[in-house]
């Protein structure tokens, strides 16, 4: 039986998907039109921080994989904080090289038009791989490994975490971005 956490982390990483959905079609557009767009480069920044990083992963760390490293040992501690955490960081870094590169690139330096790029297919690259091991891998051997009380207060303590947090926002800003940049 599928758990109310992972049913709710695994909905979060469709909508991060199609995210990144828009994000490879805005790259193209840019290296078609050959700028960066800063706004939307910005609005995606803010959705990305807002969404995925603080919601989607700051769930994760602060509850399920916070578990998993404390129950699991040796196993724990390689699958979540060697590769997971590792991952969240690396999609920070994209980030926050996207925000320099626009920075940048409104101060007139056009070269970094190439790092605007980069970072975008990047972090669009780095998420789509990151959501799909979590479905296929990270989140089955959570709920074979974590005892059903702990799997009980994972529940419990992620939708006090909905309770506190609204998507409705974000996902409107996804649905325009996705009018915005369809095929
Ligand atoms: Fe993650
Ligand atoms: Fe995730």
């Amino acid at each position: 039986m599928k758990r109310y956490a992972i049913e709710i982390l695994e909905i979060e990483h469709a909508n991060i998907l199609r995210m990144t959905q828009v994000m490879r079609r805005m790259a193209l557009r840019m290296m078609e039109e050959k700028t960066l767009f800063v706004d939307d480069i910005r609005l995606v920044i803010d959705w990305i921080r807002g969404y995925a990083d603080k919601h989607h992963h700051g769930k994760e760390e602060v509850i399920l994989f916070d578990e998993m490293v404390k129950e699991l040992g040796d196993v724990g501690e390689r699958l979540i904080r060697g590769a997971m955490y590792i991952e969240h960081d690396a999609g920070r870094y994209h980030v926050s090289q996207m925000e320099e590169a626009v920075n940048h690139f409104e101060e007139g330096n056009e070269e970094v038009f190439l790092d605007g790029i980069t970072h975008v297919l990047g972090y669009a690259e780095l998420l789509k791989r990151h959501a799909l091991k979590e479905n296929e891998v990270i989140y089955p051997f959570g709920l074979r490994s974590l005892d059903e009380k702990i799997l009980d207060s994972v529940d419990e303590r992620t939708k006090k975490f909905e309770e506190d947090f609204s998507a409705d926002e974000y996902l409107e800003q996804l649905e325009q971005l996705e009018e915005k940049y369809q095929r």
